[in-house]
């Protein structure tokens, strides 16, 4: 027995889609979730086609109504999708004749599913644009907090992972603070880019009633509408983009959480993580794990994901709009929900993390940190050439590795053995204070270039 044909679309089939054929082809099991927008686009649409005499105002007015049924309904819960619907597109349709009838069929005069999902799918994006600027000022007004805290706490630079030079605890985190402002740019850029509406654009090419697409644009918040119809229902660029700046972002997250790894280890013990932000071991009582960050290093690795899946999706789909773009959708939303799970939980663990200012200290004075200071003293007050001062350096670096001291225990004589010229002022830029204060360069780590840095991100994210 065959089921009864599309009650949406059916007019010309004798029979029902089998069973399979409609677990593949249906979409509402997660574009539900555009639910909200799918009835935003169509109450602009209604309102332009009465405005523009295509409709009647009466049978506008009653599909308003009932979409803010249908509307409160899905908000309720109590609304019940239909698979053999398809999509939410259809299923909000099917309920709004179910209320109101005749004039519902009127609404999907001059459009098509394929400018009604690019459109709902644009203003879910772009929302989720203004999310992500929104969890990344919070988490960089964490951070500035962080390094407001510690702008003069010394702790040691790495290149390699190797000890480098002394660096300051607020320079770390400020420079975490420059990478979420290029993210938070990206977002921006990506949304206004997006920020045009295809709504009117119909099945692909057009369509023959006198539309008003600057109307529905303006209504829904875009700055205008799409310029090329065939462009308006086969792109979606703006998810891409989403996708990139969401990769990026979550690229810059995780590298952060790995430092948070690192600096959580015994053998670090840079920060302290709070008990809310870490959990236990069931078998090993003293442990406690970094899983917040662990998960969010990970998460890039599905957000990345969908950013390739989605390209892999498109990179082959002629013009213009191909069934195989609903798989756009749940790509997105996965990144989306991921990507601010991870910024939220982030912003907890920077909020609530301590940290450990003498340990950050005791391991920047180790590991002959101030070898570059030591170099660049011997230019300056001895007038060594930099390659000179540098093998010096790396003489002196050598005698105290011998002796088993780090570079301000050796004695003065010692370092005279190696360089006659040296003087007991070395000893002055040789403790890791005065290292990191002399880096004023602009962009340095100096305490003062820190709090100045501080005071600028305070004003911006005001
Ligand atoms: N559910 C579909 C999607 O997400 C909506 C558009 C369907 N268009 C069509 N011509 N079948 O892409």
């Amino acid at each position: 027995m065959t089921k009864t044909s599309n009650q949406m679309w059916g007019g010309r089939f004798a029979a029902g889609p089998d069973a399979i054929m409609e677990a593949i082809n249906a979409s509402i099991g997660f574009d539900k979730r555009l639910a909200s927008q799918d009835i935003a686009g169509s109450r602009a649409h209604a309102a332009m086609l009465a405005a523009q005499g295509i409709i009647t105002d009466k049978d506008a007015e009653a599909i308003r109504e009932g979409l803010l049924t249908v509307l409160s309904e899905i908000d309720a819960g109590t609304f019940e999708f239909s698979t053999a619907l398809e999509d939410i597109h259809m299923n909000v349709e099917a309920r709004l004749k179910a209320l109101i009838g005749e004039p519902a069929g009127r609404l999907h005069t001059a459009r098509s599913r394929n400018d009604q999902v690019a459109v709902d799918f644009r203003l879910w994006v772009r929302d989720q644009c203004d999310a992500a600027d929104e969890a990344l000022t919070a988490l960089m007004k964490a951070l500035v907090q962080q390094a407001e805290a510690g702008a003069d706490w010394v702790m040691p630079g790495f290149t390699h992972l190797q000890t480098a030079q002394p660096v300051t605890w607020g320079h770390h985190m400020l420079a975490y603070v420059e990478m979420l402002a290029r993210d938070r740019s990206r977002f921006a850029d990506a949304r206004k880019r997006m920020n045009l509406s295809p709504l009117g654009a119909a099945a692909l090419a057009g369509t023959s009633f006198p539309i008003d697409r600057h109307a529905t644009a303006v209504a829904l918040g875009f700055d205008g509408p799409t310029a090329n119809s065939l462009d308006s229902v086969s792109d979606r660029d703006f998810a891409l983009e989403y996708l990139a700046a969401a990769s990026i972002c979550a690229m810059h997250l995780s590298r952060f959480a790995e430092e948070l790894v690192i600096w959580s280890s015994a053998q670090f013990r840079f920060v302290m993580m709070s008990d809310q932000w870490s959990t236990g071991s069931s078998i090993m009582p003293q442990k406690k794990n970094p899983d917040a960050a662990e998960l969010i290093r990970a998460k890039l690795g599905r957000i990345f994901g969908a950013n390739a899946a989605l390209m892999m999706v498109m990179k082959g789909l002629p013009l213009t709009y191909s069934k195989d773009m609903q798989e756009d959708k749940e790509q997105v939303f996965d990144a989306a929900d991921n990507l601010m799970l991870a910024l939220a939980a982030m912003t907890g663990m920077v909020e609530t993390m301590t940290p450990q200012r003498d340990n950050l200290r005791a391991s920047a004075a180790s590991g002959f940190s101030t070898a570059t200071d030591l170099a660049d003293w011997l230019v300056r007050e001895l007038g060594l050439p930099f390659r000179d001062a540098h093998h010096v350096t790396g003489a002196l670096v050598a005698a105290a590795e011998k002796k088993g001291c780090d570079l301000p225990e050796l004695t003065l004589a010692e370092m005279k053995s190696v360089h006659d010229g040296i003087r007991d002022d070395v000893f002055d830029v040789l403790g890791v204070e005065n290292s990191v204060a002399s880096r004023m360069s602009f962009g340095g780590t100096a305490p003062a270039r820190v709090r100045e840095q501080v005071a600028r991100w305070k004003e911006i994210l005001e």
